[in-house]
């Protein structure tokens, strides 16, 4: 979605919008002045990204638009979990998780379905329902494909059909006429017709005699973002454009690191054919399917025009096991070098040749490596040796990229150290100044995971306020803030959905909204510009905050304001340094009555920015904050 489709355009007087000539206020009224001609210093390009991992059902259930859940049938509820068997009429069958033969190494077991008795009238076979339903839309082509072999061709053909939970009705359906006795792929279109848009859906699998066939990776997108093949969903992806970020965090957060070793985030098992992926248990408390791997993790960056942030794993899991740095640690760096080759490497070197292979020549822009995640959890005290062996190593090799540490690191200055902050509202009200007086010799900061957590699935809208207030820290400081992303970034809001609460984009099979935090960061990351102002507020309460930058090129000025308090609050706003205002700027407002205010699934838009026309307002002038308030004001200072 475009940003100007998000901020409705009012006119001026449908919001009684108030800029008046100073002398109308009293003397208490708090005074902000803004140095237009003089900046402090530069905001960073980068300062606004996306951090993401598999939590929440992010990535399955979530952006990665498989529609089919538990495709490589991994067991669990008594058979192959999410999949139950279909016996129409007087068919029999029985359903039997196989560790003994599957398509690939990777994927080395199957569902095995034993039919004893079908006909065209009385099919048997499975049913999914996908991740809380199957999301169809009229007129609209399902890729659908899987793997299977036949115990004999005697089984004949294989339907496939989505049928509409309610009403029985096949809303789409294709066959695959044979299935011969060794594994192999077959792929389907399934289109439907005029139906109603509803999640209320499943796949069907059946066939029509008796014999014994196995599946694995039960497969179906629908039309994903940029048409990409094993891509994302669309709704997603146009939620995170608007955001304008300008880099992605991944692959983690915990999902990095694994609650034990061997679950790590494993790369090399994440890329190349579906097929050949193993799948692997998240810390988050369900199995990841991969389908999200490292390359598509770069092709998302490519879509948004962001750039990566690479974690790499650092030899430390959750659950307290880690690699003592030297002679053990070695092959977990080289590793982490070879992952930076099949990101950046060209086709002459072996794992950019890989990633020519796995359908992507183009090397990707690499700037910032990461080390680990939240390391300062790893109570033996291993990280700074684990740190600098990285550290050199990657220099080594790369000596443009930026390093960055996740705990404080001795004997090595970092270039750059990750700050988390998990806060409540007034927490962040109490410590936006916290970046003020940091040493500006040390290493640059990044605050790669940050929220106001109230609200939940979602932040309500004091959540936006605390992270209002916090962004204006932020951009004030954004000459040391290098780049701060928020997390967690997405829930699927269905019940068993979430594993952390206060996400800032929630969803369901069929439809995505953002929260009044989500709307803060659009507002925040569109009107940006490229340097701080100077300025003074006299008189300001201790609910209220600001943030003013420009960009130095149209010279247009963005004035952040945030009033925290339940009541109106009246400020005087002089520019000094520039002798006129054009007529024309814009007056964005983001507000709600109480900070429990929200939205959901069911009223998404209830919290939106609204957008008005500023009237000509002079070099002086008053302006009245309305209670519980995110406002940026656009001035044209050229
Ligand atoms: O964002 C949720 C979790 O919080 C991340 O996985 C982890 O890095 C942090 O503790």
């Amino acid at each position: 979605m475009a940003t100007n489709m998000l901020l409705k355009t009012f006119s001026v007087a449908a919001l009684a919008f108030v800029a008046v000539a100073a002398s109308a206020q009293t003397s208490d009224t708090p005074v902000l002045t803004i140095n237009v001609d003089k900046p402090i210093t530069k905001v960073s390009p980068t300062l606004y990204g996306l951090m993401t991992e598999e939590i929440n059902y992010s990535y399955d259930g979530g952006l990665y638009a498989e529609l089919v859940r538990n495709r490589t049938f991994r067991p669990g509820n008594g058979g192959a979990d999410r999949w139950y068997s279909v016996h129409k009429g007087n068919s029999l069958l029985s359903l039997q998780p196989d560790k003994t033969t599957g398509p690939s190494e990777a994927l080395p077991n199957s569902l095995k379905v034993v039919v004893d008795q079908a006909d065209a009238q009385s099919q048997a076979g499975i049913e999914n329902g996908g991740y809380w339903g199957i999301p169809l839309r009229p007129n609209t082509v399902y890729q659908g494909s899987f793997y299977a072999k036949a115990a004999d061709a005697s089984i004949g053909a294989v339907t496939v059909r989505l049928v509409n939970d309610d009403s029985g009705e096949v809303v789409a359906q294709a066959i695959v006429p044979a299935v011969t006795s060794n594994w192999a792929s077959y792929d389907f279109p399934l289109k439907t017709g005029a139906i109603r848009p509803s999640s209320l859906n499943h796949l069907e699998v059946t066939v029509a005699h008796p014999g014994t066939i196995w599946f694995n990776l039960v497969s179906l997108f629908p039309p994903t973002y940029n048409n990409r093949v094993n891509g994302n969903r669309i709704d997603l992806m146009e939620k995170m454009a608007a955001m304008k970020p300008a880099f992605l965090r991944f692959p983690g957060g915990n999902y990095l690191e694994g609650d034990h070793i061997p679950e790590r985030y494993q790369w090399k098992k994440t890329i190349g054919p579906l097929v050949d992926r193993p799948t692997h248990p998240s810390p988050w408390r369900y199995q990841s399917s991969d389908g999200m791997g490292l390359l598509e993790f770069l092709e998302w960056c490519e879509d948004l025009h962001m750039q990566p942030l690479l974690a790499v794993y650092a030899g430390y899991s959750m659950a307290q096991e880690h690699v003592d740095a030297g002679p053990n640690l070695e092959p977990y760096v080289q590793d982490a070098l070879e992952e930076i080759e099949y990101v950046t490497g060209s086709t002459s070197t072996k794992w950019g040749a890989e990633r020519a292979k796995d359908g992507h020549p183009a090397p990707f822009k690499l700037s910032y490596v990461e080390v680990g995640n939240e390391d300062w959890f790893d109570r033996s005290g291993s990280y700074s040796a684990r740190y600098a062996q990285f550290y050199h190593a990657i220099k080594t090799v790369y000596p443009d990229l930026q390093i960055i540490a996740t705990a404080q690191v001795k004997g090595i200055k970092p270039d750059v150290v990750d700050d988390h902050f998990y806060k409540r509202a007034d927490q962040f009200f109490a410590d936006v100044h916290h970046y003020d007086n940091i040493d500006r010799n040390g290493p640059k900061i990044f605050v790669g995971e940050w929220a106001t957590r109230e609200g939940s699935p979602t932040p309500n809208f004091g959540a936006a306020l605390g992270d209002a207030a916090w962004m204006t820290g932020m951009e004030r400081n954004s000459d040391l803030i290098v780049m701060a992303s928020y997390a967690p970034l997405f829930v699927n809001v269905n019940p068993g959905g979430m594993q952390w609460e206060s996400d800032l984009i929630g969803y369901d099979a069929m439809s995505s909204y953002g929260s009044p935090s989500y709307y803060a960061q659009v507002m925040f990351s569109n009107h940006l510009g490229d340097e701080v102002l100077g300025s003074t507020f006299e008189g300001g309460g201790p609910r209220l905050f600001y943030s003013i930058t420009r960009d130095s090129k149209t010279g247009r000025l963005f004035l952040k304001i945030v009033n925290a308090s339940s009541a109106p609050q009246p400020i005087e706003i002089k520019l000094t340094g520039t002798t006129s205002l054009k007529n024309i700027g814009t007056l964005t407002t983001l507000s709600a009555k109480t900070l429990e205010a929200t939205n959901s699934i069911q009223a998404p838009t209830k919290i939106v920015p609204v957008t008005v026309r500023l009237p000509k307002v002079s070099t002086d002038f008053n302006h009245t904050l309305p209670a519980y308030s995110i406002q940026i004001m656009d001035l044209d200072t050229k």
